[in-house]
């Protein structure tokens, strides 16, 4: 075995001893066949928030769907759906006790939208937020969102743009400057270059701009948590697989 996947397999373990009941349940929603029958139901049937509300929500809106109802339609979109990283349980459980208090003032940032359909679930989710979208590339968000929009999206609320890049702290610090101002955040959702460095970067820069309250979901790197936890002990982390979660304490 080379070192790369010796260290991967490591990750794992490491993983699976830390939040076992994460990954627990993750087998077995693969196991219990999610399928057609799952992707054919309408979402209305879950309450706004519940995990398989998400990802039938993220299915409508073009994410993968393997083992389901694949219309060719894969157009990023992998975070809640049960057949791929499966997130959609821990965010919602983080964000259904969020729900009842979405007004205005309560501020969404996602960094790292590609073709938004990110975007399009929080839009629906938080009808009455602001929402904010940030890339390096938004071309390729503005391209579908015709076609977002076709399937539904944006009816009740629309997302604001930014450029960052975040592997450039001062771009990245002047993105959410410009983006902030005063404002806070109350749910951030770094799902962009996913490299140790970024999402350093990414949340050092959204930190003075956080809620009392907030949330974060850090996505696709198993390490975040043992790099991140320790330097911002002023936080509470946790880490579910390769998704981390962060709030304050
Ligand atoms: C996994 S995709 C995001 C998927 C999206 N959240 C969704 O809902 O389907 C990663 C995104 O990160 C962006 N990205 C890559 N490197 C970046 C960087 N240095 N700064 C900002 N965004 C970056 C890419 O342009 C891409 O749109």
């Amino acid at each position: 075995m080379t070192m790369k996947k010796t260290n991967h397999t490591m990750r794992r373990i490491r993983s699976w001893m830390r939040s076992p009941r994460y990954h627990a349940l993750k087998a077995k929603d693969k196991m219990i066949g999610i399928g057609d029958e799952f992707f054919n139901q309408k979402r209305e049937k879950y309450t706004p928030g519940d995990y398989r509300w998400l990802a039938l929500t993220e299915a409508m809106y073009g994410g993968l769907q393997i083992g389901g109802v694949n219309t060719g339609r894969n157009r990023g979109g992998d975070r809640m759906s049960p057949c791929f990283h499966n997130y959609g349980r821990s965010y919602s459980e983080f964000l259904m006790p969020l729900l009842a208090d979405v007004d205005a003032d309560f501020t969404v940032v996602e960094v790292g939208i590609l073709n938004g359909s990110g975007l399009a679930i929080w839009c629906d989710l938080f009808p009455k937020a602001r929402v904010i979208g940030m890339d390096l590339n938004l071309s390729n968000f503005e391209e579908n969102r015709a076609g977002l929009e076709a399937l539904g999206a944006f009816q009740q609320n629309t997302p604001e743009l930014y450029t960052i890049d975040q592997l450039d702290r001062s771009v990245a610090e002047k993105a959410f400057r410009d983006a902030l101002g005063e404002d806070k955040v109350d749910v951030f959702i770094d799902d962009g270059h996913h490299s140790l460095e970024s999402i350093e970067i990414t949340f050092e820069g959204i930190k003075p701009y956080l809620a009392e309250g907030f949330v974060g979901f850090i996505e696709d790197n198993f390490d975040t948590y043992d790099h991140l936890a320790h330097r911002h002990r002023d936080c509470w982390w946790t880490t579910r697989g390769e998704l981390t979660v962060v709030k304050n304490k």
